[in-house]
């Protein structure tokens, strides 16, 4: 059970702000998340107390910064279950989900492999695969999702053959926000013979992840979605896929020697795909979110989040004025429309109430095929909204009439 009265002091965001002269409600939490003061302090301690560069410095400040750097692999190893070898710091899910199209898809792909997707990606789990299939030659096909936009083990099933050697999917999608069954697509795929990449931009925050019992091949997700700061994020990767891969950058940090002659030796991963300085500050704070979030407890978070969609779309079904286009949605992201205004004016008069959503597409730009409409308002819930917030949401769509969005422009 989450205690919003007490975990909200955590969090400056929500510490009596306003919007548009009204007290803020911040529902646009899969866009990006509020930081704890755990999360701030420690990048802030970084700033004030040992600045310094990592892995370069013989000197006390260094080492420091080496251990407090070093020790968030652990801490992030713990919240997936993966060891921390197996942890690659990069600038967040779209730079991870990068580094497996280049590093994995080109050196692997060849002409008439297929590459499946499915329609409901975010662009970060699409557009790299669209460029790394041209480059290869590879196909790119679509995993069908079921009536409500549901990737299923029996879409996978219907189309996965032994040509298919990439199977890319999120574990919860950005806008429908519905749960894949990660273990059984990844079994399915690894029985074709094809690795399983998955995006985890909007589960790990949300869910239990567990790398090992799902087994996936590569997991991504960033910090800034979980209580960290932006810039930052994860690609984990098996060991022995990892340590068959070569990096697409290279500099500083990841080589162990190199010569004049062009000999190059790396070092191991994870190392061998941090070149140059990295996120610093970013890591350490993702550090303290991760540890943030695993006191609250990833159940807690879930339970929480449902019992509020569950509570809000009971209510908006009331209104009879919005229409909901995951209504059996599995966590705390509900996409909505209110009936004949368009999305984006329709948010920017919720925006007028104080309430915070995201509106457009979400950059899911091939869900249409699935929804229907290519513009949603999207509301995401997190385990620091409350009832109340609910409350707001559901009195703004009773009055976002035709009248009431054209009266915020005059
Ligand atoms: N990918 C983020 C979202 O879904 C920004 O809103």
């Amino acid at each position: 059970m989450i205690n919003t009265e007490i975990i909200r002091k955590d969090f400056p965001m929500l510490d009596n702000k306003k919007m548009a002269g009204k007290p803020l409600v911040y529902l646009d939490n899969s866009a990006t998340t509020f930081k704890p003061n755990r999360v701030i302090d420690a990048i802030n301690d970084f700033y004030h107390n040992y600045t310094s560069n990592i892995h370069r410095g013989e000197y006390e400040l260094s080492q420091k910064a080496d251990n407090a750097y070093d020790s968030v692999r652990g801490i992030v190893g713990r919240l997936i279950n993966c060891s921390e070898k197996e942890v690659i710091f990069t600038s967040g899910a779209t730079n991870s989900l990068n580094i497996v199209a280049y590093s994995y898809g080109l050196q692997n792909l060849k002409e008439g492999d297929e590459i499946l997707l499915t329609l409901a990606e975010h662009a970060s789990n699409v557009l790299p695969w669209f460029d790394v299939a041209k480059r290869t030659g590879a196909v790119i096909n679509y995993i069908p999702l079921d009536e409500e936009g549901r990737l299923t083990p029996e879409g996978l099933k219907s189309v996965i053959s032994e040509k298919t050697k990439i199977v890319a999917f999120a574990s919860v999608t950005n806008v429908l926000g519905f749960i894949a069954d990660v273990k059984e697509l990844c079994r399915i795929a690894h029985q074709y013979g094809a690795i399983a990449v998955v995006d985890g931009a909007q589960s790990t925050a949300h869910i239990k992840t567990d790398v090992k019992d799902w087994d996936c091949d590569f997991l991504a997700f960033s910090a800034h979605k979980m209580c960290g700061p932006s810039g930052v994020g994860v690609l984990y990767g098996k060991k022995e896929i990892l340590d068959a891969m070569v990096p697409f950058t290279y500099g500083g940090g990841s080589n162990a020697r190199f010569e004049a002659d062009g000999t190059v030796i790396l070092k191991d991963a994870p190392e061998k795909f941090e070149s140059g300085t990295p996120d610093m500050e970013g890591v350490i704070g993702l550090g303290a979110a991760v540890k943030y979030i695993s006191s609250v407890g990833l159940d807690n978070i879930y339970e929480h989040e449902k019992q509020l969609r569950d509570y809000v779309v009971r209510k908006i079904k009331e209104l009879g004025n919005v229409e909901i286009y995951n209504e059996h949605g599995d966590t705390g992201i509900i996409a909505l429309n209110v009936k004949d205004i368009f999305a984006q004016d329709a948010a920017s008069y919720i925006g007028s109430q104080g309430i915070a959503v995201r509106s457009g597409n979400h950059c899911a730009k091939m869900l249409h095929n699935v929804i229907g409409v290519t513009e949603t308002i999207r509301a995401s819930f997190y385990f620091y909204n409350t009832y109340e917030d609910a409350d707001r949401l559901v009195e703004a769509l009773k009055n976002c009439t035709i009248e009431n969005c054209i009266g915020i422009f005059f």
